[in-house]
């Protein structure tokens, strides 16, 4: 076996210091998703986002509530507690917080201590999604969401999901901004073998990265093929933007058509999912994913079908990053480096903004 030189090594692991990677604080001033809309209800639900233990809730007038989950008295969390007329109260020994966070009532006393409470965050319910401001407070501006019209536009039809990723969310956007993984990690769903060899194009800009991949002629996989009626040997074109639009949103668009058919004379298919990462810890990431498509809409059948396929394939998604994770963890510092390829370049590119962020934010 070739082992690289010295100087190779040392070339790599240098490369390396200048991307985020698992050991890169989060990047807190940002909006991500805390939970589907429909997961916050009147009762009180426990996460832990970007390192940090909340309680969620719905007030009776329908408002998100995010809360600090630990309870500033004897730090019992709150979610253990009972939720009350829009108000937590401990469960350890009966503490009341308002939505605000506040302290409200001390059962063993009269009155409260002046200005004890618990933090509270700024959350935004768009769509499907409730996004979450975690960082500092005064920054938290709705301009920074970037906006995804098709995600409430009765013009598509969506399915969500949610999968929980043992890996860090920097090698998940990594992921997403690599499409020659789709021949390989996903040779058995809706990779194809030509993927990994066509023409790509990167578009790098500040904050902003994409990859462009134009796969003509080629086969679809079932996924796409049934729904589209493109099911022909070489019938299809598949034209993907994958592309970084913020820490807490990537989304990939497909369009799909006919490539024997004149250009103005062919029905155009068109896909889109948010792939929506949100750090856990350090090495697990919330994954919640909204897919739509333009076609074959008020089709229960076809959304049914479409969605268990795509979930087998980003399930391999999440099964190879946790196999990638463990490698990285079990690896000696001293031994570990990797080298990236052309193809890499925009992932390159985002890890090394993620990490400008972050210095930006916390500088050493
Ligand atoms: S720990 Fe919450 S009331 Fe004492
Ligand atoms: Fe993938």
């Amino acid at each position: 076996m070739t082992r690289p030189l010295p100087a190779v090594i040392a070339a790599a692991q240098n490369a390396a210091h200048r991307m985020a990677d698992r050991h890169t604080p989060f990047v807190m001033n940002d909006w991500y998703v805390a939970a589907f809309a429909d997961d916050i209800k009147e009762q009180l639900l426990a996460r832990t986002l970007l390192g940090r233990r909340l309680v969620f809730y719905r007030t009776r007038a329908g408002q998100v509530v995010a809360l600090e989950d630990r309870c500033p008295h004897r730090s019992m969390p709150l979610s253990a507690g009972t939720l009350t007329q829009d108000t937590i109260v401990c469960g350890y020994h009966g503490l009341r917080f308002n939505a605000e966070g506040d302290c409200i009532e001390v059962p063993s006393q009269a009155n409260c201590p002046k200005n004890v409470g618990i933090r509270s965050y700024r959350t935004h319910e768009r769509g499907a999604v409730v996004w979450i401001w975690m960082g500092e407070a005064e920054l938290a501006d709705l301009s920074k969401l970037p906006p995804q019209d098709w995600m409430e536009s009765a013009e598509w039809e969506r399915s969500q999901g949610y999968l929980s990723l043992q890996g860090s969310y920097v090698r998940l956007h990594e992921n997403l901004l690599d499409l020659t993984h789709l021949s390989f990690l996903h040779a058995k769903s809706f990779g194809t073998p030509d993927y990994a060899k066509a023409a790509f194009e990167s578009v790098i800009g500040d904050g902003q990265f994409a990859l462009l991949r134009n796969v003509v002629p080629t086969t679809l996989p079932p996924v796409w093929a049934i729904p589209t009626g493109l099911t022909g040997q070489g019938q299809a074109a598949r034209i993907v933007r994958s592309e970084f639009r913020s820490l807490g949103l990537h989304e990939v668009s497909v369009t799909f058509y006919d490539c024997h058919l004149p250009e103005n004379d062919r029905p155009q298919f068109r896909i889109r999912t948010a792939h929506m990462p949100t750090p856990e810890t350090a090495t697990s990431t919330h994954y919640f994913i909204v897919h739509g498509r333009d076609f074959a809409l008020d089709d229960p059948e076809t959304t049914r079908f479409m969605h268990a396929q795509l979930f087998v394939a980003f399930q391999e998604d999440v099964d190879g990053l946790a196999l990638q994770e463990q490698a990285l963890a079990s690896t000696p510092a001293e031994d570990l480096y990797e080298f990236s390829v052309a193809a890499d370049a925009p992932a390159v590119a985002m890890r090394r903004y993620v990490l400008a962020r972050q210095r930006q934010e916390a500088p050493d």
